[in-house]
């Protein structure tokens, strides 16, 4: 079997690597995919914004099933696109992945199902937004409806900073704005929940905790996440059947109720208050880096599941895990999150010996003349497993010093929670 992976970071890769594993793929090509892509798939360089080209190319090349892994092309309905053309594709459609592409699409889905999450608004100007500021308690929750790659949430700690996250967000800083949200912020501990669905059935795909912030301590600016731990410290048998009780199954009801189904990945970001689940947002994928910290636990062959996905059968698939613990750093360009120098050459790369246990992947990095060089902002994804996290971590710091790039930075407290 042919099979086709859309994106290009470190999610993607370990997509790749898993599929690389099973026995029923023969070929596997990535759109674009990135230099640790290439060394087990074809990276496919199209304009991802044109979806008539990428689909000649799959009739051309007869790809059997193709998986969407970020949010754009998805929320861009390219999932709709593909199987009008009867191609067969793993990922949400456009109308369910409103989910993460509209925030108030979201909050109006939980108050109708009674899906517990924050306290919201939903203002239409800066008049609106800043009269209901005066009154408001801080800190307070401002976000951008629309995809804004995690960038369009502020934390505001006084009226002052909330001014200025309603002024950008009005000033079109993430695209046209016709509304904001304002929510009460949620104190408690964030915990990563992942489905996956094929429309009818859903399976548990484990829990992660990331580390969004790119300074030690969960300071400094959000980025696409630093790093990231599986499972959380949080989840118990009792927590996880009210996740999926109170938060999971009345949002996949409510998709019904508008006619759609959900076949894909589904990631519940949460807030637990007092051992009670609050919904933060949906991503309607997998996470980068959970993907990458959690798909080195399973052990079920990953085309399989994505099949039984497609065919509406996963009730007939068990997905086993392996029992260890999972940790993942992310190593980026320095400057990222903001301004960064690109085609920084990566060397040592072939110098670290990897274990059965241990895993790199590349997120934005690109292979010329056999070399290869860091292109954007998270380069690579250090993974290690193991009976705990400690001895995880302690594998992915002898991996991260062998490698010595002075290119690159990493947060050395990933895990902080689950390491003593
Ligand atoms: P989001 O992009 O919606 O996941 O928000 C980014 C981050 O902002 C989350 O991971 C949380 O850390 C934080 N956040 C978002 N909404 C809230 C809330 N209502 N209360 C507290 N923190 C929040
Ligand atoms: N790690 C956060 C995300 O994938 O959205």
């Amino acid at each position: 079997m042919k099979v086709g992976i859309i994106g290009s970071g470190g999610r993607e890769h370990a997509i790749c690597q898993c599929l690389k594993n099973s026995n029923k793929i023969d070929k596997i090509f990535c759109f674009p995919g990135n230099a640790g892509t290439s060394s087990i798939a074809d990276n496919i360089s199209l304009d991802m914004d044109n979806f008539e080209n990428i689909k000649d190319f799959i009739l051309e090349k007869e790809i059997d099933l193709v998986i969407v892994g970020p949010e754009k092309p998805l929320v861009e309905g390219l999932v709709d696109y593909l199987e009008k053309f009867q191609i067969k594709v793993f990922g949400p459609n456009k109308l369910a992945s409103q989910l993460e592409g509209s925030k108030i699409f979201t909050k109006q889905l939980c108050e109708k199902f009674n899906i517990p999450t924050a306290k919201f608004g939903i203002f239409k100007n800066k008049n609106e937004s800043k009269e209901f500021l005066k009154d408001s308690n801080y800190p307070t929750v401002i976000k951008a409806d629309n995809l804004a790659s995690g960038k369009g949430v502020y934390i505001c700690n006084s009226e002052s900073e909330a001014h200025i996250a309603v002024d950008e967000i009005f000033n079109g800083k993430f695209g046209k704005a016709d509304n904001l949200l304002i929510e009460e912020f949620l104190e408690g501990e964030e915990m990563s929940f992942f489905i996956i669905s094929d429309g009818v059935n859903i399976k548990k795909f484990g829990t992660a905790q990331d580390h969004k912030r790119v300074l030690e301590g969960d300071k400094g600016k959000n980025t696409g996440g630093m790093g990231a731990y599986s499972p959380s410290r949080l989840i118990t048998d009792q927590l996880e059947k009210k996740i999926i009780q109170k938060i999971i199954s009345p949002t996949l009801q409510g998709l019904a109720e508008l006619g759609s189904k959900y076949k894909g990945f589904l990631y519940a970001g949460l807030m637990i208050v007092n051992n009670e689940p609050y919904l933060i947002e949906y991503n309607v994928r997998m996470g980068d880096p959970e993907c990458q910290t959690i798909l080195p636990k399973l052990k079920t062959d990953l085309a399989e599941i994505f099949l039984a996905c497609c065919d509406e059968t996963l009730n007939r698939i068990k997905i086993n895990w392996s029992d260890k613990k999972s940790l993942c750093i992310v190593i980026c360009s320095k400057g990222y999150p903001d301004v960064f120098k690109k085609n920084i050459e990566i060397e040592n790369l072939k110098k670290i010996e990897l274990s059965n246990d241990d895993h790199i992947f590349h997120a934005g990095t690109l292979i010329k003349n056999e070399k290869i060089y860091a292109v954007g902002g998270r380069v690579l994804n250090f993974v290690s497993l193991s009976n705990d996290f400690k001895d995880a971590k302690k594998n992915i710091l002898k991996n991260i010093n062998t490698l010595n790039w002075s290119g690159g930075f990493y947060r050395k407290d990933i895990g902080y929670k689950v390491i003593k």
